[in-house]
């Protein structure tokens, strides 16, 4: 079974003792790329320098909202210069923690929405308890290529991203609030997931409670496989599959 992880952040310091080992796990253990994220200046830099390094981990860049107010769009032009940057993210709103002012958030969140359009990137979202007005914001601009991050289990949520045409990925959470999710992941369309550690966070069952690394993708595929009653690798083919398109993967490669 080879499959992605979409979503994870290796640069934190998490990973500072055994970093390249827990690389060189994860693409002995299943994983096929990974997609490593940036949530402001020096994680969007970490993040490049992971993809330079390893053929198979690519970048994104971002502001993410907890750092709104430090964002600098110069610098990420500048960033974006890097050929192995699949998406702009994570960004979007957060108001559970309120870290950076909300106005201050939806601006630069549209700034950054506005980039990714002109550079035709697609576009990773951070959204915690804003869904209005994360959904207001991009139907202003209507990006073609949105994926909803570590997707919450708001039934209502499915339809107003699938309608648009748009993505919602899943997290570790759907092993541990597999009632709350059952719904959403039994009518989510094949085509229209993804699937993502968020490591270090998230860390789904049965290593709930430790360190999240790339390979425990495979424990959040079991899970929906049972639920939409396939087989897991038949889940790791379609959610490989929908990554490799979303994010042009093997594009970037060449
Ligand atoms: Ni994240």
């Amino acid at each position: 079974m080879q499959f992605i992880d979409t979503h994870a952040h290796l640069n934190f310091s998490d990973y500072d003792k055994d970093r390249d080992e827990i690389i060189a796990s994860a693409f002995k253990n299943g994983v096929k790329y990974i997609i490593n994220v940036g949530t402001d200046l020096n994680t969007s830099k970490e993040s490049i320098s992971l993809s330079k390094k390893y053929d198979r981990i690519f970048a994104t860049v971002g502001w993410h909202p907890h750092d709104a107010e430090s964002y600098d769009e110069n610098e990420l032009l500048k960033l974006l210069d890097n050929k192995k940057i699949v998406a702009i993210g994570e960004i979007g709103l957060d108001y559970y923690r309120n870290l950076s002012p909300q106005n201050i958030q939806k601006e630069v969140f549209e700034k950054q929405i506005k980039i990714a359009i002109d550079k035709n990137l697609p576009i990773i979202i951070h959204d915690r308890n804003a869904h209005n007005d994360v959904l207001e914001i991009l139907k202003k601009y209507n990006p073609k290529k949105v994926v909803f991050h570590c997707f919450s289990s708001e039934y209502s949520l499915l339809w107003k991203i699938t309608e648009k045409g748009w993505h919602a990925s899943f997290t570790g959470s759907v092993t541990f609030k597999k009632g709350e999710y059952y719904s959403i992941i039994k009518d989510i369309p094949d085509d229209r997931f993804f699937v993502e550690t968020d490591a270090p966070f998230l860390t789904p069952k049965p290593f709930r409670g430790k360190r999240n690394r790339p390979e425990y993708v495979r424990f959040i595929i079991e899970t929906i496989a049972e639920i939409k009653q396939k087989t897991p690798n038949e889940i790791a083919g379609i959610t490989t599959q929908n990554a490799e398109k979303f994010f042009l993967l093997t594009k970037k490669l060449d």
